[in-house]
């Protein structure tokens, strides 16, 4: 078997300039932008929206699923804090995988970072629409027609809201990265201030009755209900994309990735247990736009539910906005090693921003957002997420290995148990998506290595430069320390 084709780390930061100006992108994003960032590509969809599946599988016992989607999080955000600090350029577990398992499990990870970012872009786009119509409903007492505003498998034609707040989205991003991270700060602060009046209200007429039975389906539906809740935390490695713009990327980054994951996991505990104890399991189980139910139920007018239903809407769209800002960064790096056509690399010299390759997956993930149902697209996301997770933690082991000089600004602690339980639960979880999931996965991946082999492993960069270049290219310039 040929020995794999592996990307140094060093290099990976030299071609991107990781220490420096990279590639045309300016470095503009600080800590707390990048935390706002991280707030704004989690929370979304997830807790808006899919809470209701959650606590249909689990009952109150979904904040137990909370805590267990939070801890395969953080497991793997462990991974990804010392692999985002020690390789800090925008392919995030893609650029990871190529400098610690090589080229062919690099493609795949960005193969299945088009599930995670790009699919997800859609499906949060669905359930932006959800919303839509709940503001409208509040604010007018009009809501769009079905036929308008679901795609076929819902019931209507076309989810026009949903194609809408992706090409807002292109839009923003277009225009520039200072521009977007701003609207993304003020979005995440919308949402946070929304969720935690959603929290008074909740606590007001909490009622601890509503928790019992507390796990009404015992621990399948406990599982169950992990593997739903889990789409509310992706999104959190985002942060990782924006190696090449944050201002200092091997120290920020890390702390980041830890202050979003431990902000958000309290947060969608504290909304769950607010939103059971104001009205019960069965009152939340599979409700659309829950949140804004539960608020009109307790308060006994549609204002509240109308002010909740705002601020999903700005949530949901700042998910779109951040979630489509990584997916161009890691089709950027992927071109740039020549493993994807060489547009997706261009970036605009006017607005700094990567413009062709951002309007292509705008047109590209508005199909499913206009077409497919929530559901549909949702399990395909999750299941190509924790795949990747797995990845980087083994990633973090392969390169301990193999880079045991590297500097590293943060370091997995208890390495090499908390890795190799990050594999394990998400192995758990995958799962958990059941066998039709794992069908459609498959026949993914089997695309995908049918795409690496038949353009991207001829046209990759390491196979046609010449040994030299990128070897002084690496030794141009070593990461340092900060
Ligand atoms: N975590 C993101 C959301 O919940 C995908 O919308």
């Amino acid at each position: 078997m040929p020995a794999p084709r592996i990307k140094s780390p060093h290099l990976l930061v030299a071609e991107s300039g990781a220490d420096r100006e990279g590639h045309g992108l300016k470095r503009t994003m600080g800590l707390f932008q990048l935390i706002c960032f991280g707030v704004g590509a989690i929370v979304g969809t997830g807790i808006f929206v899919g809470l209701s599946d959650s606590v249909a599988q689990a009952g109150p016992a979904v904040v137990v699923s909370f805590v267990l989607a939070a801890i395969t999080c953080v497991f793997t955000a462990f991974s990804f804090a010392e692999l985002g600090g020690a390789i800090p350029v925008s392919g995030s577990s893609y650029s990871f995988a190529y400098a610690g398992l090589g080229e062919s499990t690099a493609f795949l990870v960005g193969w299945c970072l088009l599930l995670e970012y790009g699919i997800s872009i859609s499906a949060v786009a669905v359930g932006w629409s959800q919303y839509v119509n709940e503001l409208l409903h509040s604010v007018a007492g009009v809501q769009l027609p079905a036929a308008l505003s679901a795609g076929p498998g819902d019931g209507g034609i076309i989810n026009l809201p949903a194609v809408i707040v992706i090409a807002m989205a292109s839009v923003l991003l277009v225009r520039g990265v200072r521009e977007s991270a701003r609207a993304t700060a003020a979005m995440a602060a919308v949402k946070l201030v929304i969720l935690l009046a959603f929290c008074a209200v909740g606590y007001s007429a909490f009622k601890h009755g509503n928790l019992t039975p507390f796990s009404p389906a015992g621990l399948g539906g406990i599982g169950a209900g992990t593997t739903a809740a889990f789409f509310s935390y992706i999104g959190f490695d985002a942060i990782t994309t924006a190696g090449e713009e944050a201002k200092n990327p091997r120290r920020d980054i890390p702390v980041a990735i830890m202050v979003c994951m431990g902000l958000v996991t309290l947060l969608y505990c504290a909304v769950a247990l607010a939103a059971i104890g104001a009205i019960g399991g069965k009152g939340v189980a599979g409700r659309p736009a829950a949140l804004s139910y539960v608020v009109n139920e307790v308060t006994g007018s549609a204002v509240g539910g109308g002010v909740i239903a705002f601020g999903a809407v700005v949530a949901i769209a700042s998910v779109v906005l951040a979630v489509m800002y990584g997916q161009t960064r890691i089709l950027m790096s992927m071109s740039r090693d020549g493993l994807i056509p060489r547009v997706f690399e261009k970036v605009n010299p006017k607005t700094a921003t990567p413009v062709a390759g951002t309007l292509i997956v705008a047109a590209v993930f508005a199909l499913p957002a206009a077409f497919a149902s929530l559901d549909a697209v949702m399990n395909l996301c999750t299941i190509g997420t924790l795949a990747i997770m797995a990845v980087v933690n083994i990633a973090v082991i392969a390169l301990r290995r193999r880079e045991p000089g590297l500097v590293r600004s943060f370091r997995v602690p208890l390495y090499p148990v908390v890795p190799l339980l990050g594999v394990a639960f998400c192995l758990y979880l995958m799962y958990e998506t059941g066998w039709g999931t794992w069908l459609q996965f498959a026949v993914f991946l089997v695309v995908g290595l049918l795409i690496y082999y038949g353009y991207g492993r001829r046209r990759s960069t390491l196979a046609t430069a010449a040994p030299e270049v990128t070897a002084s290219a690496a030794a141009e310039r070593e990461p340092q320390a900060v």
